[in-house]
């Protein structure tokens, strides 16, 4: 399991202050919409020149027409980004377009789909989706799979059964990782670092327990030291 950081603080300066205090690690970490519309590509650039192994994830959850989708992948795929994702619900000619789109690209990054954001409780989900979480989320992650996406956002709840019905290769990055029982604050499906490592989880996302807390390097320290003893 690999950790990425969500930088969502509410400057580029804040969000850069905490890069470089993190930068005698390989990490991942996570530009999301906030940074990205207020400090865009000269962002991840500034990210790279901290430190160059840095992996980055850019969190923009497209959703549009098929066509809409290609475009933009075709544009993730020209930033120096690792990864990236899209929304599952753009539906299956989406995830294909945006596929074939990056085929050309020699080095392109990842790309996930997300399923169920982890901010919905079981009832919310229902009434938007007209499923519950476990299944929508399962169907989500084999239309992802079977259209050669590289894996799928989702809750650590779903983690395993996803691998299960698709493959144990297919990634799974899980945001709502509290590591050491944390608090909540909105996101409703919640676990910690050890549930997550049992879960075969791939990329455990974690934002405000890190950057909220009075010593975030140490922090990251004592998460990447949980990860990598079992
Ligand atoms: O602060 P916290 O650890 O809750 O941050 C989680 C991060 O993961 C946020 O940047 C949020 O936008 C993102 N995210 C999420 N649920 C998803 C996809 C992304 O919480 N399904």
């Amino acid at each position: 399991m690999e950790l990425c950081v969500a930088l969502d603080l509410s400057s580029a300066k804040e969000n850069l202050a905490l890069a470089k205090s993190l930068q005698d690690y390989n990490l991942w970490v996570k530009v999301g919409f906030r940074t990205y519309i207020r400090d865009g590509k000269s962002f991840i650039e500034a990210l790279k020149q901290i430190n160059p192994k840095f992996k980055i994830f850019l969190d923009l959850k497209l959703y549009d027409i098929p066509n809409t989708m290609a475009d933009a992948a075709e544009e993730m795929a020209k930033l120096d980004i690792d990864m990236f994702n899209i929304h599952a619900s753009a539906g299956t000619i989406a995830m294909k377009a945006v596929m074939e789109r990056l085929a050309s690209y020699e080095k392109r990054p990842l790309v996930l789909a997300v399923t169920a954001l982890t901010s919905f409780d079981e009832k919310n989900f229902q009434r938007v989706y007209g499923e519950s979480i476990e299944v929508k989320a399962q169907q989500f992650a084999k239309m992802s799979y079977e259209n050669g996406l590289d894996g799928v956002v989702c809750s650590v709840f779903e983690s395993r059964g996803i691998k299960v019905i698709t493959s144990q290769d297919f990634l799974t990055l899980c945001p709502g990782i509290r590591p050491f029982g944390e608090d909540a604050a909105d996101q409703q499906r919640v676990a910690t670092l050890e549930f997550a490592k049992q879960e075969s989880v791939n990329y455990a996302v974690v934002g405000r327990p890190i950057y909220k807390d009075k010593y975030p390097q140490q922090k990251v320290k004592n998460i990447l030291k949980a990860i990598t003893t079992s």
